[in-house]
């Protein structure tokens, strides 16, 4: 019989609540906010727990990734998590926040009503409290070969694009792989080893379509597989989670009417 429930181990069970931190301690926070934040640290024989924070948001910045930095140097060390950029544009910060996958530098506090509930981006094994292992997601990421191919001469300046074929990339280039896509769709849950997933999808077709690129069947004969590209069910989860406001399923749709195209 399917097993549908997590093993006992891997279950998420209540943690520590931690005291304020330096900056209101001995004093009420005068504007509070829980922050619930999953940990787990592979080291430790106790599986994963989900720990309680209060943070005074008085004297905090407005993004949840500013509550994590908060508590990281007021409270809690320990607390591991990925953070660059903190503009939205490295993609290093994502994790699931109230149930949606997105980044924590752009998603301001004051959007979430109650407790803030944070963990690691779901679906991926777990390195270290809200850092996902990544290794097969860039490595489907490679798989696409995510560089310009040409068989032509190199010009002696740059390889030139017209203002049309430059505006075929909007919607792909702005692509930060922070995998919020790839971990919200339920084929790439399903199917980890064998579907690309969304991202990896996205950014092939953004090669695909780029007017300079010269190996355009190369490219579709890598994706034609029951389960490279054809695992997606346009269930659209991908494009609702996306931060930066991008279709993966469009994309997805698009290399599936260059597939039928070439067969014509
Ligand atoms: S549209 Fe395709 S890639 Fe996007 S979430 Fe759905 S199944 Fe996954
Ligand atoms: S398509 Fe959007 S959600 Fe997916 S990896 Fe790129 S930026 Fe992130
Ligand atoms: S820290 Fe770079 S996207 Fe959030």
């Amino acid at each position: 019989m399917v097993q549908l429930r997590l093993p006992k181990e891997s279950r998420v069970k209540p943690g520590k609540t931690w005291p304020a931190g330096k900056s209101t301690e001995g004093k009420s926070p005068k504007r509070p906010k829980r922050v619930r934040v999953y940990r787990y640290d592979p080291e430790s024989d106790t599986g994963p727990r989900l720990d309680s924070y209060t943070i005074d948001t008085t004297s905090c910045g407005p993004m949840v990734l500013d509550a994590l930095i908060k508590i990281k140097n007021e409270v809690d060390p320990t607390l591991t998590f990925r953070r660059s950029c903190r503009e939205g544009v490295c993609g290093s910060c994502a994790m699931n926040i109230g149930g949606t996958n997105t980044l924590a530098c752009t998603k301001a506090m004051s959007d979430i009503s109650g407790s803030i509930n944070i963990y690691p981006l779901p679906h991926m094994p777990v390195v270290k409290d809200l850092v996902p292992d990544l290794t097969q997601f860039y490595a489907q990421y490679a798989s696409i070969n995510p560089y310009l191919k040409t068989k032509t001469a190199t010009p002696a300046a740059e390889w030139r694009q017209s203002p049309e074929e430059r505006a075929k990339l909007d919607g792909l280039y702005e692509c930060i792989l922070c995998a919020c896509c790839s971990t919200a769709c339920p084929s790439y849950w399903w199917n980890p080893e064998r579907f690309l997933g969304p991202a990896a999808l996205l950014q092939a077709y953004r090669w695909i379509v780029d007017s300079r690129d010269e190996a355009t069947g190369e490219r579709l004969d890598n994706l034609e597989d029951p389960f490279r590209l054809y695992r997606c069910h346009t269930i659209m989860n991908c494009a609702d989670v996306c931060p930066k406001g991008l279709n993966p399923s469009k994309a997805i749709a698009e290399i599936k009417q260059l597939m039928v195209k070439r067969t014509l």
